[in-house]
């Protein structure tokens, strides 16, 4: 990348100053090895989230709740975000963040476990946005598992869709790198989606249920 698009590149991606509590959330996150979105993709979650007026949001990766904040703020003021995970003390960190942002306990549904065994049990087209951050491998699962929680006009995002900057790169060819960049293009052909891949942090995949 020449000089000055990366400069562009690096200012966009720190164009939004997360709100204090987010940045705790975010360091803790870190600390605990669960990588949390960078403002840039927090952000655009935030927007997306707000353009559809969310009021029924679910998470696949709470991690330390850092995404889920930026979520609850673009929410409707009385949606609820469920969110799932399979680490208890990521589940831990995240309720203490939600705390101390002040978000009322009837706003989250954190739910513990295996994604894949979780999501089968939440309704068909009731949730107006599905965020995946979770396990790269399992991506396959939870977006089918995402497109059959939409409501026609809701909103799919997909983290890490540009996984390292390994997707774009025709010879990288490890497992993770192979399931995400096939993913992605089976989402781009996917008739009951309108697509975009957005080159913000990690790559953040975006598209509308039609
Ligand atoms: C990248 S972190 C999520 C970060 C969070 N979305 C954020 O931005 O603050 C991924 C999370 O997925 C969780 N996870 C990994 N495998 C899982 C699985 N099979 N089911 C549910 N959660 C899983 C991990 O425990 C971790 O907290």
């Amino acid at each position: 990348m020449a000089a000055p698009r990366m400069a562009s590149w690096t200012y966009a991606e720190e164009f939004i100053t997360p709100a204090e509590v987010v940045e705790q959330a975010t360091l803790r996150g870190e600390g605990l090895g669960c990588t949390p979105v960078p403002s840039s993709v927090g952000a655009t979650l935030r927007l997306l989230a707000a353009a559809v007026a969310a009021r029924h949001v679910v998470e696949i990766g709470t991690g330390a709740g850092a995404s889920g904040l930026w979520l609850l703020e673009g929410m409707s003021p009385d949606g609820v975000l469920t969110t799932i995970d399979a680490e208890p003390a990521h589940q831990r960190a995240a309720r203490q963040a939600y705390a101390a942002a002040g978000v009322p306990p009837q706003r989250t549904r954190v739910i513990g476990g295996d994604a894949a065994q979780v999501l089968p049990r939440l309704t068909d087209g009731a949730y107006d946005m599905v965020l995946v951050d979770a396990d790269k491998d399992a991506y396959p699962v939870y977006v089918e598992q995402a497109v059959r929680l939409l409501r026609s006009g809701g909103v799919l995002a997909v983290d890490n869709m540009l996984w390292q900057d390994q997707v774009a790169d025709p010879a990288a060819r490890d497992e993770t790198t192979v399931t995400l960049r096939d993913l992605g293009k089976q989402l781009r052909e996917d008739e009951r989606l309108l697509p975009c891949l957005l080159p913000a942090g990690d790559g953040l995949f975006a598209a509308v249920r039609r």
